[in-house]
């Protein structure tokens, strides 16, 4: 009997030392998480990182796509050295996951990317010009750096992703390739590197003001302080919600169900509830997927249905006046200007009425944007109020509110995929900090 329990106990003293010795060389697989680093490009306005892909980590910049489906980029540096490139072939498992539309047979002497036969194939989309490029999915090498420590890095030996067409790229910032897709597919980025690290469906985007730093972390992770104390006890938190409908036929401006949706149920001015709100546009339409919030990174001010856009406006330019704050003639496409001279500067930027999106009302939850997020200087002497009206060029259904880019800047925002949840900050500057402080510990 004692020497059985001996037996026992040595046998479970030696799980316990190769699990330290594990522990020593692999960080905690519960709490890896990855680090972007994010820029934006203060001419085109577009948020984009930096990644190191294939055999011969070839550098690319792409643009950070909230709602993407997948990485896409086209980069002559990279076809030069894609010898470890694969396709993805059709019927594969690989395949099923990233639920595509197709499958291609493109034959040329030697296989290269973007041209392989019997290849699962999808719609890659350039978010701001809406061109699409069909074709074959392949998988390379994706390098990535750990959020934690000494920032060790990692390779995804099979990240997949299209090798596009060069006229995908046009529209996009001069120096980006292509897209990185962090929207809720199988094969975007967050997808991929939760299921290759069994790690939680989980990030955190931190979006800067032009000439600012962020980050993108994917995973869970320790943040800096005081990311730490803000992410654990001042965050708001509110479903993130899923449009039903996807997009067909030729009105394709990407597909709706990849989109992060938000439940908005009212919208303040000031303090005072904008009262003439059409509630069925705040929802979306389970018919054709109209309607309702989404966030976008791909638009760089929130852009909204043209009767919310009007009543935000006329309530708008009501507060503002209240406060002395003087109007002058609009500077398209941004509808409400005002004398820069005649607004006072605070902390947290242009002293002007608050705007809020109220999510519930009841338990307090709203995200408000002050005039950091909410002004934009146009000239010397003029400031506007950074909200434009959505929808004008779109054919198919379009979506009410779009959070756009600089309203998210200096929020933290946390995208909880796993269980649908959106955690966001109030404004990063009553914190007395900005996303340029954002990282891990
Ligand atoms: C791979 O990278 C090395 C080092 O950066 C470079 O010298 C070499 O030319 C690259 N190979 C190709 C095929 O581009
Ligand atoms: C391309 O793939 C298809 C389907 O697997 C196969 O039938 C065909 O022979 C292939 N063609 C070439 C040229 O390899
Ligand atoms: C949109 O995505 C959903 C879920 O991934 C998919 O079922 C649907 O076919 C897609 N729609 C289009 C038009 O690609
Ligand atoms: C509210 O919006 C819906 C959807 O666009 C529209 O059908 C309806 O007529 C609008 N209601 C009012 C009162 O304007
Ligand atoms: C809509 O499209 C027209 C013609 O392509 C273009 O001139 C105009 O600037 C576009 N408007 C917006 C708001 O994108
Ligand atoms: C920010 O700084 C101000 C002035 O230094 C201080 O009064 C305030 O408590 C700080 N707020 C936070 C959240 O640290």
């Amino acid at each position: 009997m004692a020497h059985s329990t001996i037996s026992i106990f040595f046998f479970f003293s030696l799980c316990f030392f190769s699990f330290y010795l594990n522990a020593q060389t692999t960080p905690s697989k519960q709490l890896q998480a990855f680090i972007f680093p994010i820029k934006k490009d203060g001419k085109t306005n577009q948020y984009y990182t930096n990644i190191q892909f294939g055999s011969n980590s070839t550098k690319l910049n792409v643009v950070i796509d909230l709602g993407g489906n997948f990485l896409w980029f086209n980069s002559v540096d990279y076809f030069n050295a894609a010898s470890s490139y694969r396709p993805i072939l059709c019927g594969s498992r690989k395949c099923q996951i990233a639920d595509t539309d197709g499958c291609i047979l493109c034959i040329s002497d030697l296989p290269v990317p973007g041209c392989t036969n019997n290849t699962c194939s999808d719609f890659a989309l350039n978010p701001f010009t809406g061109t699409l490029g069909f074709s074959g999915l392949g998988e390379d090498a994706l390098h990535v750096r750990s959020a934690r420590g000494a920032h060790v890095q990692y390779t995804v030996d099979d990240f997949p992703f299209q090798y596009s067409d060069p006229v995908l790229r046009t529209g996009l910032v001069g120096l980006a390739a292509g897209a990185v897709g962090i929207g809720r597919t199988g094969i975007s980025l967050q997808a991929q590197l939760a299921s290759a690290f069994k790690i939680r469906e989980k990030f955190a985007l931190c979006v800067p003001p032009a000439g600012g730093d962020g980050n993108l972390i994917v995973g869970e992770t320790a943040y800096s302080i005081p990311f730490e104390e803000i992410s654990k006890s001042s965050l708001f938190t509110t479903p993130l919600v899923k449009n039903p409908v996807s997009i067909s036929g030729n009105e394709v401006i990407g597909n709706l169900t990849h989109e992060y949706f938000i439940n908005v149920k009212s919208i303040k001015v000031g303090s005072k509830t904008v009262l003439s709100l059409n509630k069925t546009l705040l929802s979306i339409n389970k018919k054709d997927g109209s309607g309702g919030t989404s966030i976008r990174t791909v638009r760089p001010y929130t852009t909204l249905h043209k009767s919310i856009y009007k009543a935000l406006i006329k309530a708008f330019v009501r507060a503002a006046a209240s406060k002395n704050i003087k109007r002058v003639k609009s500077v398209a496409p941004l509808g409400a200007c005002f004398v820069l001279k005649t607004v006072t500067s605070s902390k947290t930027g242009p002293q002007v009425p608050t705007i809020d999106l109220v999510m519930n009302k009841k338990k307090g939850v709203f995200w408000r944007f002050y005039g950091s997020n909410s002004m934009v200087r146009v000239s010397k002497d003029v400031t506007c109020l950074a909200f434009v009206e959505g929808g004008i060029n779109v054919s198919g259904p379009t979506t009410s509110i779009e959070v756009g880019g600089y309203q998210m800047e200096n929020h933290l925002l946390e995208f909880d995929v796993a269980s649908s949840k959106l955690g966001f900050s109030s404004s990063l500057l009553l914190h007395n900090t900005t996303c340029s402080k954002f990282g891990s510990s």
